[in-house]
């Protein structure tokens, strides 16, 4: 599973204007389409007369379940939203993918067709996809139009990437995945509140080896670390991930630093925690680890009849420890995972690590998420403050209510 490919949440209710232009690339913008209605996204679309020849305006209607701008001059379609409605309810306009041709015309400002003229009528940001041949998009004056554009303030570009290309040359050109334009979406739109703060998340399990080939673990995915850290980056925060062995992709943006053990996730936790403004634990950490390693891998006619286990560090426990006397020390963030006495477990665990924050989720219920779900539904617990339960939510959902509420927790300590 790479990054994205899963419906995280967190654009119910938001707008999109998306502008279609005339390339191959177009059917591939479908896809991406499709994954921002699937976020809960309600989404309209405008067409260039080129990008109806490539897609049928019936596909982009029946994706979006509304009508299809193709024509502002047609008084049928004038009647049905005026062609400024599109760019006056949007939060945000997505050109994907965007041609050379469109990218010249915004960029002087031209409002000749739905596109350009959704653009142009729009005050919400503007996220801009492109796709062409390499060539073209290394052409000057291209180039410039970028520069241009990029000037504004208000256009942000995702892409393109590098590839090999519909016309079979080999460059910057491809119109970038599908989830790239919905993780860049979510940067853009994403409040900047966490901006100048560090945070530090654990995320995944760690594996204890007891010889090169076996190890102790857990199933956690790490779906949950990773979405607070992608969370926290598009908030503006500068992130360092500190994953166990998960099979989800570094995010972009995030200092991903990868460990297996939980020695090795102390080590780089306390190294990461300097200067940082928030730590958050969300590593499900292997609670013991067996008491010898062997160096060879131990053969089943030598393997013993029961294992010798030791304690692991508390990397949590560990980093409150070394910065609770801190003049400015970092607001702590520790999960429980309970099966039983959720509230109770969970206060005692903020009292006993001296934490700031728990989140505790109930595991082995039906219907609640925990390990490997893609959904959580938690309780949010801190000192002072009612505790807040969470529905069953999209864990990206989560990680900004968790991340709402260590807001709230640095004006606290400010004040
Ligand atoms: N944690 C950690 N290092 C460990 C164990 C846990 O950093 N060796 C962190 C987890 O990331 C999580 C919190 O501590 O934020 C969980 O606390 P813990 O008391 O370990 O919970 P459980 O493992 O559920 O413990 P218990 O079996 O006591 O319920």
């Amino acid at each position: 599973m790479t990054e994205g490919h899963e419906i995280e949440g967190g654009f119910r209710g938001r707008k999109i204007a998306w502008g279609f232009s005339g390339g191959i690339a177009a059917f591939k913008a479908c896809q991406a389409l499709r994954l921002f209605v699937h976020e809960g996204a309600e989404v309209r679309a405008a067409m260039t007369e080129a990008a109806t020849r490539f897609i049928g305006p019936l596909t982009v209607g029946a994706l979006t379940g509304a009508p299809v701008l193709t024509d502002v001059l047609a008084p049928q379609q004038d009647m049905f939203f005026g062609h400024l409605d599109l760019a006056r309810r949007a939060d945000l306009v997505v050109v994907a993918p965007a041609t050379a041709d469109v990218i010249a015309r915004l960029a002087h400002g031209m409002a000749d067709c739905p596109v350009t003229t959704t653009v142009l009528a729009a005050r919400c940001p503007i996220l801009v996809a492109p796709a062409m041949n390499v060539a073209m998009w290394e052409n000057p004056a291209v180039q410039r139009n970028v520069g241009i554009l990029r000037g504004y303030g208000r256009y942000h570009f995702v892409g393109p990437a590098s590839g090999l290309l519909a016309d079979g040359d080999v460059g910057f050109g491809r119109l970038v995945e599908p989830w790239e334009i919905l993780e860049a979406a979510r940067g853009v739109l994403a409040p900047k509140d966490f901006r100048g703060r560090k945070v530090v998340v654990t995320s995944g399990p760690t594996r204890e080896h007891l010889d090169p080939v076996r190890f102790l673990s857990n199933p956690s995915t790490g779906r949950m670390g990773h979405a607070l850290a992608r969370a926290a980056r598009d908030r503006g925060a500068e992130v360092v991930l500190i994953s166990g062995p998960t099979e989800l992709a570094d995010p972009p943006g995030v200092r991903t630093v990868r460990v297996v053990s939980a020695d090795e996730m102390l080590e780089a936790a306390l190294d990461a925690v300097e200067g940082a403004d928030a730590f958050i634990a969300a590593a499900a950490v292997a609670d013991q680890k067996p008491a010898r390693y062997e160096q060879q891998k131990v053969k089943k006619t030598d393997a013993p009849a029961s294992l010798d286990l030791v304690p692991t560090p508390d990397v949590l426990a560990t980093v409150s420890r070394r910065v609770h006397d801190l003049p400015s020390r970092p607001i702590l963030v520790g999960f429980a995972a309970e099966t039983e006495n959720l509230v109770e477990n969970a206060a005692r665990k903020l009292r006993e690590k001296r934490l700031d924050l728990v989140v505790a989720n109930q595991v082995g219920a039906e219907g609640e998420g925990g390990f490997g779900a893609r959904a959580n539904a938690v309780t949010l617990i801190s000192e002072g403050e009612p505790n807040e339960v969470l529905p069953l939510r999209a864990k990206r959902e989560i990680a900004d209510a968790i991340l709402d509420r260590v807001l709230r927790l640095f004006e606290g300590k400010a004040g």
